[in-house]
């Protein structure tokens, strides 16, 4: 079985800007993916491609194993686009948009009612179906830009940003509708804001500059650079630490990268921060504790954040090295 989405050495110029630089990924049918990156990262200019909207200059786009540059109409058929500034008909009423949006997809007349039923069951449009969209709130008008992406029963959803501009009450109705979409659609959805794909991606692609510079799970994105422990620790029998003595067979600790001196917690106590890359050197600090008789008053896992990790793959500095 091919991929849902496979991107294969994506370039797109504006002029001699290069907005995409050989992007590659490949999305299996089911997943629900976060395409992130800062502002001017190439999101857009990429899903723009991936819907049909936009012709690369070099490289493919396929959708379920049809290229959309080839069969632009086919490939549509199996999309469903929120594009990033959800580009409504204002002056239309709710439902007449979504009568002419079945119309110019091409959904069959005898299926029109039932289609946009369920697209407005789905997206909790019942309220609003007679008003007008300029009528309606940012939250609403993401919800009818979601509707119209859904009407034809697309096995892909392409969303741009779909909670920029919501308040945080939107933004978590929106996410929530997202989650659902996802129980049964693949799902790629762009944001500049972390904290958006925690909740509700299973993997994250990061792109910097037209390139991709990372892909992983959230999970994983987070335990990317390893994590570090903050341990305060006493001699078991009251004597004095060494702390040099202590520092040394602390770094020694199976999974430990580097030992610095931390605070500790007053009289006869030792604090460090342990550093660590792939292995969790906790376990491994009880058994050096049993051994050097120290108890250990705190050990607690200090994770790096996302956004630490997103801003280190983004940043100049990163570049430049
Ligand atoms: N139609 C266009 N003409 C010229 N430059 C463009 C055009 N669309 C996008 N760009 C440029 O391409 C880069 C990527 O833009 P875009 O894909 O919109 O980024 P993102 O969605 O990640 O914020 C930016 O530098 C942007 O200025
Ligand atoms: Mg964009």
């Amino acid at each position: 079985m091919g991929s849902m989405i496979q991107i294969r050495s994506l370039i797109k110029r504006f002029g001699t800007h290069e907005a995409l630089k050989g992007l590659s990924f490949e999305v299996p049918k089911g997943q629900v993916v976060g395409f992130l990156g800062p502002n001017g990262a190439g999101k857009t200019t990429t899903m723009r491609i991936l819907a049909g909207y936009s012709q690369p200059t070099s490289g493919t786009a396929r959708v379920a194993d049809i290229d959309v540059t080839q069969d632009t109409v086919g490939a549509r058929r199996l999309i469903g686009y929120l594009p990033e500034s959800n580009p409504l008909y204002d002056e239309m009423m709710v439902v007449d948009f979504l009568r002419f949006t079945a119309e110019v997809r091409g959904v069959a007349i005898d299926q029109r009612t039932a289609r946009i039923k369920r697209a407005v069951e789905r997206c909790g449009l019942g309220q609003v179906l007679g008003k007008d969209i300029n009528q309606l709130s940012k939250g609403y008008r993401q919800r009818v830009g979601l509707a119209q992406a859904i009407l034809h029963d697309p096995d892909l959803l392409i969303l741009d940003e779909p909670t920029s501009g919501l308040d945080p009450n939107q933004i978590v109705e929106i996410r929530s509708l997202i989650k659902e979409l996802g129980q049964e659609k693949t799902v790629i959805l762009s944001t500049h804001i972390l904290s958006e794909v925690q909740s509700t991606c299973s993997r994250v692609l990061i792109i910097n500059e037209g390139r991709l510079v990372a892909d992983d799970t959230p999970e994983q994105l987070q335990n990317a650079e390893g994590g570090s422990v903050s341990v305060v620790l006493g001699s078991r029998k009251g004597d004095k630490l060494d702390p040099a003595a202590v520092k040394a067979a602390l770094a020694a600790v199976p999974g430990v990268t580097g030992a610095d001196a931390a605070e500790g917690e007053g009289e006869g106590t030792l604090g460090f921060k342990l550093r660590f890359g792939n292995e969790d050197p906790r376990r491994s600090l009880f058994e050096a504790a049993v051994k050097n008789d120290w108890v250990l008053l705190q050990v607690e896992r200090v994770h790096v954040s996302l956004e630490e990790t997103f801003r280190k793959l983004t940043s100049v500095e990163k570049r430049a090295a």
